[in-house]
């Protein structure tokens, strides 16, 4: 089998045909998808029925699996899936939807704003790849915006306002701005804010992108209204149609991103019926920008 990719959307997202991501890859087959990644930002895979171990060992041939420690409120207790995988569906541990009042699926709501995932690790995520095992019968579309496209489409004088601008990013920032206020002692510790810049330049293709999410709450050096209005300015112009690709899932699509170059959300759905989705996170290889303290 050859790899094929079609692009699907005027700006990004490819479709990746010719590949059973279950078995073994050859080193072609790698190179293919990661020069696919680096130019179409978004793959799409249909019809790939696999288990959590080979969606771990696929997501193995791009990097080291994220440590998810720190990423979520989730106790070790409670966890449905195995070290490795992130669990973003709205189900607890005995496979039943989690109730309204559950302070897990409050906090996974948070995942319905746009952002990166991870932006909130000193070494962010480098790719996402997300399975779908059971998708809901209403709504829960993922989201895509290319931050590449709409830093193109600034003007020079946006550009250079932003070009060296630093960020402070944390799960507290975008769980804050839904009202969930309150976190222990260790959650803060866990949440406490890292530093990424807001204008990334892509290793492979080069491209400047924007470094948005929602975990990103302040600009080094900037008033805080200041910061919010400007943060909030430019994810308005970044996430204007033109700029996004909507995913409507069938069951066994895999979906893979480049966090580095991407934003996405998930949209609402029937809370009450399960949607199973099943992430495995590639580790980034190297900080934004300094860390201090
Ligand atoms: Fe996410």
């Amino acid at each position: 089998m050859t790899v094929t990719i079609r692009q699907i959307h005027p700006v990004f997202v490819g479709e990746v045909s010719g590949i059973d991501i279950a078995r073994a890859l050859s080193r072609e087959e790698v190179a293919a998808i990661e020069a696919g990644m680096a130019r179409y930002a978004v793959l799409v895979f249909r019809d790939q029925k696999i288990t959590d171990e080979e969606q771990i060992v696929f997501s193995r041939n791009f990097g080291a699996i994220e440590d998810a420690r720190g990423g979520n409120i989730t106790k070790a207790e409670d966890k449905r899936l195995q070290t490795g995988m992130n669990d973003v569906s709205n189900l607890g541990r005995d496979g039943e939807p989690l109730p309204r009042d559950s302070r897990q699926r409050l906090f996974n709501l948070g995942n319905m704003l746009w952002h990166s995932d991870s932006s909130f690790r000193p070494v962010p995520a480098k790719y996402s790849i997300l399975s779908a095992r059971v998708v809901n019968p209403i709504g829960g579309n993922t989201e895509f915006a290319d931050m590449r496209a709409a830093y193109d489409a600034l003007d020079a004088d946006t550009r250079a306002e932003i070009e060296d601008l630093v960020c402070e990013h944390s799960l507290m920032y975008s769980r804050g701005s839904l009202g969930m206020l309150e976190y222990s002692d260790e959650e803060r510790a866990l949440f406490r804010p890292v530093r990424q810049r807001l204008v990334r330049t892509h290793p492979v293709s080069g491209r400047k992108s924007l470094y948005l999410s929602s975990h990103a709450g302040a600009i080094i050096g900037m008033p805080m209204p200041e910061a919010r209005i400007l943060l909030r300015d430019l994810t308005e112009h970044a996430t204007q149609p033109q700029f996004v690709y909507v995913h409507r899932w069938r069951a066994w699509d895999l979906v893979m991103w480049d966090n580095r170059q991407m934003m996405h959300r998930v949209r609402r759905y029937d809370e009450g019926q399960p949607r199973d989705m099943r992430r495995t996170t590639v580790a980034g290889d190297a900080p934004t920008v300094a860390q201090v303290g």
